[in-house]
């Protein structure tokens, strides 16, 4: 299967996939405007994984929002894959993200009268692939995520956890280029978290994709290769993984 958009142009090897700088943005609720971040600047490398942590309400939900371009931004710049964001009208970054990212949500997102294979071709078929293919490429990642025997199921039949593991298949399923996972093992047991992650990773590590995962579960530091803490809509410490003390 071809998964490299053609539209899309090849950033210099040396350019980061995401690159925000001074982002800043706030809700309005009732007559005030409450600040959730409050200058962020952020770049993620080609082949990188990112791990974002931070106390509930720091503003990570927000941050992964603006970077795929659900979410305006008040104030900053954003380049994703060489592409300015901001300036793209929002038929230009729903066509982008189709056909660039990936996401795994808090709030899973599934179609509910669609069964697990359908939810995960979706991605697919609406890049033309035709159905049988789809089908067959949607079935081989539900599979690797260990959800074989549950093909059929709609989501209101299935628990948490696979619901999840449906939507992670449907992030994963196309390739994308930058993959953006809010809280992917959240509904998970160690050795499913596990897996899931080993799954993600072999998309998102390789040296021409990215990865950013929200993420409370410790258990799955040891994949990524920088943590960056928010805190208060701040990025307060970013650490480098391969120091020996993270081990
Ligand atoms: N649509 C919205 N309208 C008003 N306030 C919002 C909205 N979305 C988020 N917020 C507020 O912004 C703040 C940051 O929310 P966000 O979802 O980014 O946090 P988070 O770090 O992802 O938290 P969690 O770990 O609980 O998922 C919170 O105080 C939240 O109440
Ligand atoms: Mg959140």
């Amino acid at each position: 299967m071809t998964t490299q958009p053609s539209e899309i142009p090849e950033p210099p090897a040396s350019a980061p996939l995401v690159h925000a700088r001074g982002i800043v943005k706030s809700f309005r609720v009732d007559h005030t405007r409450i600040p959730v971040l409050k200058g962020v600047d952020l770049d993620v490398a080609a082949g990188e994984v990112l791990l974002l942590v931070g106390p509930s309400g720091s503003g990570k939900t927000t941050l992964l929002s603006v970077i795929a371009g659900i979410l305006d931004a008040d104030e900053g710049t954003l380049t994703v894959l060489d592409r300015d964001l901001f300036s793209m009208t929002e038929d230009e970054k729903t066509a982008f993200r189709r056909e660039a990212m990936g996401f795994v949500f808090q709030q899973f997102n599934l179609l509910p009268t669609l069964t697990a294979t359908e939810n995960v071709a979706v991605p697919l078929l609406i890049r033309g692939l035709k159905k049988e293919a789809a089908f067959a490429r949607a079935i081989e990642v539900l599979k690797t995520l260990g959800m074989g025997g549950r093909l059929t199921s709609t989501p209101s039949h299935l628990s948490g956890g696979e619901q999840q593991r449906v939507a992670i298949a449907r992030a994963l399923v196309t390739e994308p280029r930058l993959l953006l996972c809010d809280e992917p093992t959240a509904n998970l047991d160690a050795e499913t978290g596990h897996r899931v992650v080993e799954a993600l990773c072999r998309v998102g590590k390789r040296p021409d994709r990215a990865m950013i995962i929200v993420t409370h579960d410790t258990r799955i530091f040891e994949f990524g290769d920088r943590l960056v803490h928010m805190d208060d809509g701040r990025i307060r410490e970013v650490q480098h993984m391969n120091e020996e003390e993270l081990r």
